[in-house]
């Protein structure tokens, strides 16, 4: 059985299969009878628009359907052990998709459950964001090895995913943020470690300079308002506007998950420009989460 609590998780060699093949479901739109009569069960601590609605419309057009559930109106909320949620939920479901705050109650949802349980964000990482990201590259460039990719901001849970990333295509990664919002050195290390071509920078001039894409995230991720006041002043030259992408190479696109905050980590001009591709990356969600379900599945 397999689970997709982080990039990690899909074996090296899957990973231009299954970009492969979440461009084939797009070209086709395809109804899918993979997950028939399945259910999946979407366990949601933190808001969602994306996530949610990408994941539900996906489990659906692949035979399937969908229970929608926040802790707060679940025995979760009211301290039940999720080693237990995990195996109630496992005695009738047949997938568990999971947006929580500490990676580890993904960890211990999926050592519990016996049926698979997928990352729909983390404070940790955000793997299938990240993977619809590379699709949405992918689609244009066919081709990895001689992007420059930057990420720009926080060195948060997308930060993360797209380090973890690195490891499996050969593309240039920079990652730039202010200090005391780096990412995680051991998730930094593991990477290099593993071959991954990343630079890390405080400078997001040298991360911008000749990119071929440059990504953004909000600056307080959910959980995090509480130091958007220190942020906001941290972050303020980071911010991806028509300055900072004047060093990027002149045919450069600009990435960001979603939902943005315009006038922070990027500019309202930016953002409804032609040199966006963020409503391509939303709809590649839809996409790519079918190709990974599927593999899931197989
Ligand atoms: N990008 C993303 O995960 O968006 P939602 O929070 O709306 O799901
Ligand atoms: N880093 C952001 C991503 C939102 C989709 C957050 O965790 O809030």
């Amino acid at each position: 059985m397999k689970h997709f609590l982080t990039i990690k998780d899909l074996p090296r060699e899957k990973i231009y299969d299954l970009l492969d093949r979440a461009l084939w479901i797009k070209k086709q739109r395809a109804k899918m009878s993979i997950l028939n009569g399945c259910c999946g069960v979407m366990i949601f601590e933190k808001p969602s628009t994306r996530t949610r609605i990408s994941f539900e419309i996906a489990v659906k057009e692949l035979g399937g359907y969908t229970l929608f559930m926040t802790p707060q109106d679940s025995q979760l909320g009211r301290g039940e052990p999720i080693k237990d949620t995990a195996r109630v939920i496992s005695r009738y479901a047949h997938l568990m998709i999971v947006r929580t705050f500490g990676q580890e109650k993904l960890e211990e949802l999926a050592k519990y459950s016996s049926v698979p349980v997928v990352n729909a964000l983390s404070d940790l990482y955000h793997p299938c964001q990240v993977m619809s990201d590379l699709l949405t590259i992918f689609e244009r460039t066919n081709d990895f090895s001689k992007l420059k990719i930057a990420w720009i901001g926080d060195g948060n849970n997308m930060a993360h995913s797209w380090i973890n990333a690195a490891m499996y295509l050969p593309f240039e990664l920079y990652v730039s943020t202010p200090k005391g919002y780096e990412p995680r050195k051991e998730i930094l290390d593991e990477a290099i470690l593993n071959g991954a071509k990343i630079k890390f920078t405080y400078n997001p001039i040298e991360a911008a300079k000749d990119a071929d894409f440059i990504n953004t995230d909000v600056w307080a991720s959910m959980g995090m308002e509480d130091d958007k006041e220190n942020r906001l002043k941290a972050f303020l030259p980071y911010q991806i506007n028509e300055t900072l992408l004047s060093y990027a190479k002149k045919d450069v696109k600009v990435m960001h998950c979603l939902p943005a905050h315009r006038g922070e980590e990027i500019t309202e001009d930016i953002i409804e420009s032609e040199r966006s591709i963020v409503w391509d990356q939303a709809e590649n969600r839809l996409h790519m989460q079918k190709a990974i379900l599927e593999w899931i599945f197989s």
